[in-house]
């Protein structure tokens, strides 16, 4: 299952999201964890350091790599959104998957995926939909199980509406400041993406007291809502160079993310839903774009017997 933090610039969900990536790897063997956010951060909120690999920067490189021995392709190209085949590779949550052990900067019981900052030759010329182009392939080639956590830091705002992630996550957590434009990011996202509200939760952040509690359960309602993390004197004085404060940090986050991991038990993913929602959108990708693009049909002969659910009973049992 994979969990997407979401929210307004500067609204926590780095901090969020690395607080809750910790405290899955207290209780679980593994956890993937990904910087789908162009401002990468997530590498040194987890207190990580050394050279990562920029996926965003990989493109043709990754989709080699998802190809794999598929031939129904022929020689058209692999787009972000192509449905897998039989013929491809496939990433598994695990420490040992290649893909994993070749992308990801790997400690102990995580392992990070970080799709990559603007270079210099992206500047006036590049949009961020294009450096999400891998993570898309890498999601939609991920067999991961219900048991299994994936952990996403994202961009600020709705814009993962617009692109094939909208449904690459399994749950969504808002992390909302109690601000009205904070809370209106939430309400923006119900209005255009209601086929996901299903999947989709808020965490209230930065809140002091009962009051900016109750204010963000008025804006959006108490449904959604999955608990409070207090503006925090001890994430305060952590950034401050006081080590030891992180763990009363947790603490006060840890009622929140209960919570949410009790979401993630109870998710169960439609691979059949997705693999649809996975095809509309590559057709659409199509017609818009790349077969103009690439001066070929990009549609015909995508490999329609595949099926996630068979190629997950195959690639776990052997
Ligand atoms: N619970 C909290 N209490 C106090 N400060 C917090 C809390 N959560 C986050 N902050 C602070 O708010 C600032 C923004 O946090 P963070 O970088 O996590 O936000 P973000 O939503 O990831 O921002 P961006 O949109 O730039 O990626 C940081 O300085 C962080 O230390
Ligand atoms: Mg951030």
């Amino acid at each position: 299952m994979r969990i997407a933090f979401l929210g307004k610039g500067g609204a926590g969900k780095t901090t969020t999201a690395a607080g809750f990536i910790q405290y899955m790897r207290a209780r679980h063997p593994f956890v993937l964890a990904v910087d789908a956010d162009v401002n990468a951060h997530l590498m040194s909120a987890l207190n990580l350091s050394g050279e990562v690999k920029q996926l965003g920067l990989h493109f043709d490189e990754v989709t080699d790599y998802l190809r794999g021995q598929r031939t129904d392709l022929g020689d058209r190209p692999m787009i972000g959104t192509t449905p897998p085949a039989n013929g491809s590779n496939f990433i598994k949550v695990s420490k040992n998957d290649p893909f994993i052990e070749k992308y990801a900067k790997i400690e102990d019981n995580l392992a990070l995926l970080t799709v990559g900052t603007y270079q210099q030759e992206d500047v006036g010329g590049s949009c961020y939909h294009e450096k999400l182009k891998s993570l898309a392939g890498i999601f939609h080639h991920m067999l991961d199980h219900e048991d299994d956590i994936v952990i996403a830091d994202t961009t600020a705002g709705t814009d993962n509406v617009a692109t094939s992630l909208s449904f690459a996550y399994d749950i969504n957590v808002f992390v909302l400041e109690p601000t009205e434009k904070s809370t209106q990011v939430f309400l923006d996202y119900k209005e255009i993406a209601p086929q996901f509200v299903e999947r989709t939760f808020v965490v209230g952040n930065k809140v002091d007291g009962v009051e900016d509690e109750e204010y963000i359960q008025s804006r959006v309602g108490t449904d959604k809502y999955l608990g409070s993390i207090p503006y925090s004197a001890n994430l305060k004085r952590f950034e401050q160079g006081e080590e030891d404060a992180i763990h009363s940090f947790q603490m006060e986050q840890a009622r929140a993310f209960d919570n949410v991991h009790q979401k993630w038990r109870e998710r169960k993913r439609d691979w059949q839903d997705y693999l649809d929602r996975l095809h509309k959108t590559f057709a659409w990708d199509c017609q818009r774009w790349y077969s103009d693009y690439y001066r070929c049909d990009m549609l015909t002969g995508i490999d329609k017997s595949f099926s996630y659910e068979d190629v997950m009973r195959v690639k776990t049992t052997v």
